[in-house]
This record gives structure tokens, sequence and C-alpha cells, in this order.
């Protein structure tokens, strides 16, 4: 049964209240929710946030470890850390599929939100669509198969 982890990196716990005009008004409580019910009776979904780069770094050893496809929104690591870009790679790698994902179009905002480090070694990228950007990476997850 293929299993999917949903990763997210720093401050995305404070969705709802965090930036309304930019990231829109569904809370995180709730975006786990329709994450968690979006699963389909041949998948598990498992759904974490942390504001720790080891932590996450860690979470996607799990995935290659567990052979579990991976949804990811780096949030602010996506444009620096290449800690984060080198355990994606373990997880492409390894052949499975890394969708990264954000919430907001990056290449709208701010100059230093326009490139991304971890888009290289992604399987492909997701962004602009609100949090419909999750369910439409799970949708690319599922059209792979
Ligand atoms: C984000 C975009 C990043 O630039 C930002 O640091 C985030 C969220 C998004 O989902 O739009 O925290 O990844």
């Amino acid at each position: 049964m293929p299993s999917i982890l949903v990763l997210n990196g720093p401050n995305l716990s404070r969705l709802g209240s965090r930036e309304p005009d930019v990231y829109g008004t569904t809370t995180w409580a709730e975006l786990v929710t329709a994450l968690e019910a979006a699963a389909t009776a041949d998948e598990t979904i498992s759904v974490r946030q942390t504001n720790d780069e080891s932590e996450l770094i860690q979470w996607l050893y799990e995935a290659a470890d567990t052979s579990s496809e991976v949804v990811l929104n780096p949030a602010a690591f996506t444009h620096y850390s290449y800690a984060l870009r080198d355990a994606v790679a373990v997880v492409t790698g390894a052949g499975l599929p890394v969708v990264e994902v954000h919430i907001s179009n990056p290449h709208a905002r701010e100059e230093f939100r326009h490139n991304s480090v971890i888009s290289g070694v992604a399987t492909g990228v997701i962004a602009g669509f609100g949090v419909d950007s999750y369910h439409l990476a799970l949708a690319a997850l599922r059209a792979r198969r």
C-alpha cells in the first residue's frame, strides 16, 4: 500500500493567522484534517510539520527507508538549505518521488524567494494554488504510480 509523507517546514503551523493575505485563512488544523481525509482506500497519508531542519531531514530518511512518497513544503528552507536539498536527493535518488509544494507563488514575491535550492533534486514543483497545491501534489503522485 503506498504511503505518503506530507512534510512541512518552519512556520507552517501558523497557517490561518500568519499573513492570511499571502497564505489564506485555512488553518493548519483544517489543512491536516483535509489532507488526511483525502487519502484513498489504498494509501496512507501522514501530515507533519517542524521548525527543526534536523527533524525534517530525519523524516526524509524515513521516507527513503520505508519507500514512502513525499509531498514537501520546505517553507523558508527552500531558499537556503543545502542540507535539506541533499536529504531530498537521498529520497529521489532511491527512486521515490518528492513533490515540492508552495502555497504562495514564490516567483511573484520578494527576490530572495525566487530561488529554490530544492527544485533541482525534486521530482516536480507545484506552487501558487493556495492549500490546493497540496491536493494537486497528491494527484501528481497518484498519476505517476
Ligand atoms: C512557502 C513560501 C516560502 O517562501 C515561505 O518561506 C514559506 C511558505 C509557501 O508555501 O508559499 O514559509 O513555502
